[in-house]
């Protein structure tokens, strides 16, 4: 056994060691660079998950590492609380300039602090309890994060958490509609994509339309675009490009350049002070929100989705792995979907009727879709030298997200394995088998991880 898995399994997180070993996820990765990961034993990985979206430019890119080096040892004062902070400022500037509509941004650290931001500045500019989120939502696992998170087995070992949240199916206008009719919700927090949902795709127009029915409802319209702006999705924001300018935009992961932690929540000016302004000015915030080194990456992050045109090439790009994808697996007795948009694509899973067991028992193979298939079918291409995961909410939606730096030709090679591996599989008695054999085996060796 590696040393850091005994570490982790001893002082850091056993269940998911346990987990990873079941799954087949056993390995140590030691090195990376660009779109490759190397495990432990030497063995390399071409990577389609990029950190769920946390690495845009790959792995250590010299531009980040160098510009770290740089703010690093340039004698910046990293945190001073009785002054502006200079590089935050800046990074704040940039963000504005990118946004004009939403000059104003809350830094943070993790994806769900900026989500925190958003809640805490809704309630306190509307004076309104409610909050109003989606099913299968995700947006992170702070108390208040959670408390809109969209996922019952999630929420419920810890309730308590705010009151007044309330959830309404994704895609569904009418619903939110009639959410807001007693005008007492805050806040609708919303993902343009949900991508830990299964890469869900809302019917067009339906961010337009929640817009306007928040703005006629007094509610502020949250944009939580952590894992689908920056570029991923083919622009800095879905929400923006699709012509809907949010009360909130939450960003995070990408903007941190996988090397260290920085979120932001940005609004207007308007909501700022109609929540913070006066003797409420310290109502939000934390020690390191304006980091020096975390601005310094997050700025350089910018620069380079511009300069190197990532959200354009992720919008070529993903078009055309969508399209590869779908003439590779068409016809396949268990894929029913092939769907995204830029570097954010899933391919769903499930039963479709196309075989006789599907007619008797859809039931039975959209059971084994969710609970295994997707994360069998991982495992396999793990194997094959390919990193995916499934949606961490839809495990039968292998999610592919790679760095948006991702080399063109090792991505549209993938999709061939990515066939040959669902080839192995078109009925539901070899699914079963290979995934019995495999859970035996490892009951046999005791649930080495491996
Ligand atoms: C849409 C979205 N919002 C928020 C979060 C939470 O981010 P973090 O894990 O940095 O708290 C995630 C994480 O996956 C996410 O996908």
């Amino acid at each position: 056994m590696h040393e850091a898995t005994r570490r982790t399994a001893d002082h850091l997180n056993p269940a998911l060691v346990g987990l990873l070993g079941t799954l087949g996820f056993g390995r140590v990765f030691v090195s990376a660079e660009g779109d490759r990961l190397v495990d432990a034993e030497g063995r390399s990985y071409l990577d389609l998950l990029a950190g769920f979206g946390a690495v845009p430019l790959g792995h250590n890119p010299p531009r980040l590492v160098e510009g770290l080096r740089t703010a690093a040892t340039e004698g910046l004062p990293h945190l001073v609380h009785t002054g502006p902070p200079v590089r935050a400022a800046s990074l704040a500037e940039a963000l504005a300039s990118r946004v004009p509509q939403l000059p104003v941004a809350m830094l943070s650290l993790s994806g769900s602090e900026a989500v925190e931001s958003a809640l805490k500045l809704a309630r306190a500019a509307t004076g309104r309890p409610g909050l109003l989120a989606c099913e299968l939502g995700f947006h992170g696992l702070g108390w208040g994060a959670l408390s809109v998170l969209g996922v019952r087995r999630f929420r419920e070992p810890l309730e308590p958490l705010l009151p007044g949240a309330r959830f309404v199916p994704f895609g569904d206008a009418d619903a939110v509609e009639r959410a807001l009719r007693d005008r007492d919700v805050a806040a609708f927090v919303v993902e343009p994509i949900q991508a830990e949902g299964g890469v869900r795709i809302p019917p067009p127009g339906y961010l337009a339309r929640v817009a306007e029915l928040c703005r006629r409802a007094g509610t502020l319209l949250v944009v939580d675009e952590v894992q689908t702006g920056l570029g991923r999705c083919g622009a800095f924001s879905v929400a923006l490009a699709d012509g809907v300018v949010p009360d909130v935009l939450v960003l995070g992961k990408a903007l941190g350049g996988g090397l260290l932690p920085v979120s932001a929540a940005l609004t207007t000016r308007a909501l700022h002070e109609r929540a913070f302004s006066g003797e409420r000015f310290d109502l939000h915030g934390s020690t390191y929100g304006t980091y020096a080194l975390g601005a310094s990456v997050a700025l350089e992050v910018l620069a380079a989705v511009d300069e190197l045109g990532l959200a354009q090439r992720s919008t070529a790009l993903g078009e055309r792995l969508v399209l590869a994808l779908r003439e590779r697996l068409a016809g396949h007795p268990f894929v029913r979907e092939v769907r995204g948009r830029g570097l954010l694509v899933g391919i769903e899973l499930g039963a479709t009727g196309a075989r006789l067991v599907d007619r008797l028992a859809p039931g039975l193979v959209d059971t084994v879709a969710e609970r295994a298939f997707g994360q069998w079918v991982a495992a396999e291409l793990l194997e094959a030298g390919i990193l995916v995961q499934p949606a961490s909410q839809r495990w039968n939606v292998v999610r592919l997200e790679p760095p948006l730096t991702v080399d063109e030709g090792a991505l549209l090679a993938a999709v061939d394995t990515i066939g040959e591996v669902l080839d192995r599989y078109r009925d539901l008695r070899t699914l079963l088998a290979a995934l019995t054999a495999r859970l035996g085996a490892q009951w046999w060796n005791g649930g080495e991880f491996r």
